[in-house]
């Protein structure tokens, strides 16, 4: 292990995981960070670190965030690529955690399979950032909430929010309406699902989602009513409907999706004149959402959203980094470099 890391490892897998305490002061750290962003005075306490990004899938938000959040802070980031690298073809996920771990700070992970996020995990001893699988989408649903808390109707706390998904809530696909389930449990707040039928939120989600609500005091609805379900909603969220691998599915889709679940204006005028639309983003346009909606200049947040994923990547690599970075002691540093220094004169004459 590297002399300047230190402390227990915790990894980012699963925002259900967290407590609401844990994740208001989460978004403290953000605020604070945006802040400092804004007054052009980011710390550089990550100086020195680096973060090892591995992406199966393709990115644009959660690469560029990611990377530019570790540069803000003082440390580097690696954007490492299948086919570039041997993990996934040549070379066992233990053998590259365990490489990474000696010489990285953190290691961010997209890939399909949510297995292989718990796979790097279990052989990791630094901590592992999931950004993204097919289950779940731990670092947008972190910022969605960090967005709403930020856009709250007026008189409404964060608790008293009430969450609309609509979309696709299907167990292999379905990831937004997981990831904003796996939130509202957490933070114990009341969230309505909207799906067609065939595209619905198995059991076995919805009894994960309970079970935490349980403790939280959340509540969960589960329904095809989409009408119903936003008369009353402050935030909308949609996602797309066509993921990847998965085109061949894409004319159902459309046939059980249009043109009830698009997020348009007859939708969001269902709703209250308070409620804001969210998208995680890549957005297809007039199919999921419409350009109308998505471009408003009151009722969207989808672009204030996107920039926090910034915001958010880096309160996450504070919060997860941070405690492990051990200072180097300076005094030490400048007797080494004169050590090193004599040693490189006198052999390289
Ligand atoms: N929302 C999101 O994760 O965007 P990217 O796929 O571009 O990272």
């Amino acid at each position: 292990m590297k002399a300047r890391t230190q402390g227990k490892v915790k990894h980012l897998i699963d925002t259900i995981d967290f407590t609401k305490e844990e994740l208001l002061s989460l978004f403290e750290t953000i605020r604070m960070l945006k802040e400092f962003d804004m007054q052009g005075a980011v710390p550089k306490i990550l100086k020195g670190a680096t973060l090892a990004m591995i992406f199966e899938e393709p990115s644009t938000r959660t690469r560029v965030s990611f990377e530019t959040a570790m540069t803000d802070l003082g440390g580097h980031a690696l954007y490492l690529k299948p086919g570039e690298i041997h993990f996934g073809s040549h070379e066992a996920i233990k053998d590259t955690a365990r490489i990474l771990s000696s010489m990285c700070h953190g290691i961010m992970f997209r890939t399909k399979e949510h297995e292989g996020i718990l796979k790097l995990c279990e052989y990791a001893t630094i901590p592992v950032f999931n950004a993204m699988t097919y289950y779940n989408h731990p670092t947008q649903g972190i910022c969605d909430f960090f967005t709403m808390s930020e856009h709250l109707p007026e008189g409404k706390s964060l608790d008293d929010i009430h969450v609309v998904f609509v979309g696709d809530s299907r167990e292999d696909t379905g990831i937004m309406s997981k990831e904003t389930g796996h939130m509202c449990a957490a933070l114990g707040l009341r969230y309505t699902v909207c799906s067609p039928e065939k595209y619905s939120m198995s059991k076995e989600e919805q009894k994960k989602i309970r079970d935490k609500m349980k403790l939280t005091g959340g509540t969960l609805t589960v329904t095809d009513q989409v009408e119903e379900a936003v008369a009353d909603a402050d935030f909308i969220v949609p996602d797309v409907w066509t993921y990847y691998g998965y085109e061949e599915e894409e004319a159902d889709r459309m046939a059980n999706f249009m043109p009830r679940y698009q997020l348009n204006m007859d939708m969001l005028n269902r709703a209250p004149e308070h409620c804001k639309a969210l998208h995680c983003l890549p957005a297809n346009r007039e199919v999921e959402i419409t350009s109308e909606v998505l471009d408003h200049p009151t009722r969207s947040i989808v672009f204030q959203e996107a920039e926090n994923r910034l915001h958010t990547q880096r309160g996450l690599l504070a919060w997860y980094l941070y405690p492990r970075m051990r200072e180097a002691d300076q005094t030490l540093v400048r007797y080494n470099e004169g050590k090193l220094r004599s040693f490189l004169d006198t052999r390289l004459k």
